[in-house]
């Protein structure tokens, strides 16, 4: 079976229930019906899978890339290529979740022109439902609007302004800059935005901003009123070389666990433990014979 065939047609392969893709409209349902939305970030084809196939409702292929895939000390130098690049790794593993694409630092900090061409790519080379863009951008969030392109904007700790905040650090503490916030948040939903993240905010901002605005808002570090809530892939299941901030629950080990079965590999192949027998591909019993007949004629001659 090819690593890419999906069994059960359009049924979930868990449940054998039909899948109902999940669309931009579908998070608005679910904030009027008060269903919460789950969504992960997501960087390749099977952890997407495996992700998709567990029923998270939104997949984002967060330029959080740039740090928990690539190795970089903050997420300003990934690329448009390298982004585009994941995100049609996790389109072609996705059924059912929302595939929403981050833009990179960079790809619509100029014009509105740069950024629109740059968000179409994602949606024509890459195949992303929604684009993410971090900041109150509202132009360019009209811009895409008009478009066609569904966007998510993203406000409080937005770690691609790092170097202007002087590190990752919990925003919107004071009325002042909560009311502001506030406004900030007001005004993307007003221009077209269809979600809006809201990281490393106090939970009582967060959750009145929930109340008043007419789009989800989906956490990260931002309390559990939000209309849904986002982690780093990495983050929940351990795969970070790095103390966890506050806000992360690891819901699993996989970093002890994949270092542990590749020591255990390691050291069967030092002990010549693997593979075994039942591990190896045999010569048919014919092919052995005349092999063994070749040997044993090859033997008496030089002898
Ligand atoms: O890049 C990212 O991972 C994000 C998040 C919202 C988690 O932007």
């Amino acid at each position: 079976m090819s690593v890419t065939s999906f069994p059960g047609g359009s049924s979930s392969a868990s449940t054998g229930n039909p899948i109902t893709k999940v669309t931009m409209p579908a998070l608005a349902e679910m904030k009027r019906q008060g269903k919460p939305i789950s969504a992960l970030t997501a960087y390749d084809y099977s952890s997407s899978r495996l992700a998709d196939e567990a029923g998270i409702d939104l997949l984002l292929v967060g330029d959080s890339l740039a740090m928990v895939v690539l190795g970089h000390e903050n997420t300003m130098a990934v690329t448009v290529d390298e982004m585009l690049h994941h995100t049609r790794a996790v389109r072609r593993a996705v059924r059912r979740a929302l595939v929403v694409a981050d833009m990179p630092f960079g790809s619509y900090h100029g014009t509105v022109a740069e950024g629109l061409a740059n968000a179409v790519r994602f949606v024509k080379e890459a195949g992303a439902e929604a684009v993410k863009i971090e900041g109150p951008r509202v132009e360019l969030v009209r811009a895409l609007t008009e478009a066609e392109i569904p966007v998510i904007g993203h406000l409080g700790l937005t770690p691609q302004s790092v170097h202007r905040m002087g590190g990752y650090r919990v925003q919107a503490r004071t009325a002042e800059t909560a009311s502001r916030l506030r406004d900030d948040a007001m005004a993307l939903a007003d221009a077209g935005a269809g979600a809006v993240v809201l990281e490393g905010v106090p939970r009582e901002v967060a959750a009145e901003i929930t109340a008043e605005l007419p789009v989800p808002t989906i956490g990260i570090g931002a309390g559990p009123d939000c209309d849904g809530q986002i982690l780093v892939f990495h983050d929940l299941l351990n795969l970070t070389f790095a103390p966890a901030a506050k806000f992360v629950r690891r819901y699993a080990d996989a970093g002890g666990l994949i270092r542990a079965a590749i020591e255990h590999y390691r050291e069967d192949v030092e002990h010549r433990a693997f593979p075994s027998d039942e591990e190896s591909y045999h010569l048919p019993e014919t092919a052995r014979k005349s092999m063994a007949a070749a040997h044993k004629t090859s033997v008496l001659r030089k002898a």
